[in-house]
């Protein structure tokens, strides 16, 4: 079982070519236990996406660090990381036309040699994977022609097979109806792995997280328990947003209704 802990990360663009880039993430730290799943939230722009990379060791942040258990991942190489972090983003792979099953064995990648085709063992995993987010069918379909919703289930698929110690996931219901939404969320909590995700949608976000974390302009605002973190007063600092909470009706997470003014 893997945790993930990240201490005063500080990144920004700047590196990046970027001379006088406002954005900054600064003193973030964030801890995932063993089996947690906890979700990033806070609006557009404030830093998620950024926070993740550094996470899953795409971003080198300038200042702090990340650790897997006591593993700091920069001093590991990136095929390490790839062995125990599988990573679901917003944005989906170019795919040159590959099927659904061949984007999905490439999960097993990180598992594998360098010459090494398919075992009977990879291609049971995958079978299983595409069954599992319901996809099972699509095996012989190009992954390109998909709709958006059934590219992020492959995706997750995907991530599943690479049988991660660690899932780390941004905005992964986007494309989604709710029904798959839903599953989603059900099928990554049950995993019982430790699970970042970037959460836009708070109520989904309240259903299924242990714990939030909230960012706003770059720096971690609030962390705690959906029940501790979804306030009214937070949601007006630092989404700008009127908000009725109660108590879900039938579990007891809190249920946000927002305010609108026709
Ligand atoms: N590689 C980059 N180059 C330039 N700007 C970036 C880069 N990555 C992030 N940013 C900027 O940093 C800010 C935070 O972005 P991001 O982390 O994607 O926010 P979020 O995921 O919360 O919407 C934004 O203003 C974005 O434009
Ligand atoms: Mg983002």
């Amino acid at each position: 079982m893997t945790s993930l802990t990240l201490t005063d990360l500080a990144w920004s663009p700047l590196g990046h070519g970027y001379c006088h880039h406002p954005f900054r993430l600064s003193d973030a730290s964030l801890h995932v236990a063993a089996g947690e799943f906890v979700g990033l939230i806070g609006p557009n722009g404030s830093g998620k996406t950024s926070l993740l990379r550094c996470a899953y060791r795409f971003s080198q942040p300038e200042r702090g660090e990340v650790r897997l258990d006591h593993h700091n991942v920069w001093r590991q190489s990136s095929r390490w990381c790839a062995q125990r972090i599988a990573v679901v983003l917003q944005e989906f792979p170019d795919t040159f036309g590959l099927t659904v099953e061949e984007v999905v064995a490439m999960g097993r990648t990180p598992h594998k040699g360098l010459f090494d085709g398919d075992t009977l063992e990879d291609r049971h995993l995958a079978t299983q994977a595409l069954k599992s987010v319901g996809m099972d069918g699509f095996e012989d379909h190009a992954f390109a022609t998909l709709s958006g919703g059934e590219k992020q289930r492959v995706i997750l698929a995907r991530a599943l097979t690479q049988q991660p110690q660690l899932l780390i996931l941004d905005e992964p219901t986007n494309h989604l109806d709710p029904r798959y939404q839903l599953e989603l969320m059900q099928r990554v909590k049950r995993l019982r792995i430790g699970t970042l995700a970037s959460i836009h949608d708070l109520n989904l976000a309240a259903a299924f997280c242990d714990r939030l974390y909230v960012i706003n302009h770059g720096r971690v605002v609030a962390s705690g328990t959906p029940q501790e973190v979804l306030t009214v007063e937070l949601l007006r600092d630092v989404f700008g947003v009127e908000a009725l909470i109660d108590p879900h009706p039938l579990h007891g997470y809190p249920r946000i209704t927002w305010i609108t003014r026709p």
